[in-house]
């Protein structure tokens, strides 16, 4: 199985670049630079981007990129992926240049979604000195947050995660969107390090290819000014503060530019695995959370 040790960066996708770097500055807080390519990258910390925009034809997310610890374990993520039947393109050196890293592979998921694994990211450590005061984010050595993406192929997806590229189940939600109705699933899964989850699955389609990403501050009053800063610039909340059940996050989301949702929290907990019990919760919120300020129709 592949040693993922965290969620290295998102790549999204805009028609509107100065839009997301507006948003990446005044609103998350974050500093942004020129990519290679024409497009962003939006640092949250020392590293020289955790989101890369690219500029194109949708408002969209395009890829998660993946680390490992270094070259054999990304020799072996290759191999292993390779015996998976799973198709992977190799990066080039310049898409190697594009994400800052060493070597990179991109591969689909059985239901689509786009990955990349990486090792050996490029840095000059400038440090990240937040436009708007922000003190820090929580990345480093549990990723730079999560990611919640489309599952359609459920079941196949989730055994190539667990299977395949070695995440452990965290615990599950089953939705019910029409009271009695079909529940749909959201798995809650991590990876190689301490962080609750680094991704979950949910067995629905969306529109913008991705649920939401996660970002971490380091204390409340930071996620209290993040939702001034939203109001300020007239982004839209999709969800009031609240505090999930499952990873204690207390956050709040809104939309970001490329149509997917930001869930901006603090407290996030830390895991010991060995002691984790994995479990179905049957509450997303222990209290707040309320999901239907987002529905403009
Ligand atoms: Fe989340």
């Amino acid at each position: 199985m592949i040693d993922i040790r965290g969620l290295s960066y998102i790549v999204a996708e805009s028609t509107d670049l100065p839009k997301w770097k507006n948003y990446a500055e005044n609103v998350l807080g974050m500093m942004t630079s020129a990519a290679p390519d024409g497009g962003l990258y939006v640092k949250m910390d020392e590293r020289c981007f955790r989101i890369a925009v690219q500029p194109g034809t949708r408002d969209a997310y395009v890829a998660t990129g993946w680390e490992v610890q270094g070259e054999a374990e990304f020799n072996d993520a290759v191999a292993t992926l390779r015996k998976s039947e799973i198709e992977i393109q190799v990066g080039d050196a310049a898409q190697c240049k594009q994400r800052c890293v060493q070597q990179l592979i991109g591969f689909n998921d059985p239901s689509g979604n786009r990955h990349e694994i990486v090792w050996g990211f490029k840095s000059d450590f400038a440090r990240f000195a937040s436009p708007v005061g922000v003190s820090r984010f929580i990345t480093g050595n549990i990723g730079m947050g999560h990611a919640v993406l489309p599952a359609v192929k459920f079941e196949e997806t989730l055994r190539f995660f667990r299977d395949v590229l070695g995440f452990g189940l965290s615990d599950m939600f089953n939705f019910q969107p029409g009271g009695d109705g079909p529940s749909l699933p959201i798995y809650f899964l991590h990876c190689n390090n301490d962080r609750h989850h680094s991704l979950a699955l949910a067995a629905f389609p969306v529109e913008s290819g991705c649920v939401h990403v996660m970002v971490e501050v380091e204390s409340m009053p930071e996620v209290g000014r993040a939702m001034d800063r939203m109001k300020a610039h007239d982004v839209l909340q999709t969800s009031t503060l609240g505090q999930h059940t499952n990873d204690r996050m207390i956050s709040f989301y809104m939309k970001s530019p490329s149509g997917f949702d930001i869930e901006f929290g603090y407290g996030g907990a830390v895991v010991d695995w060995k002691e984790h019990i994995a479990h179905e919760f049957t509450h997303v919120s222990l209290w707040g959370h309320d999901f239907s300020v987002g529905n403009t129709k």
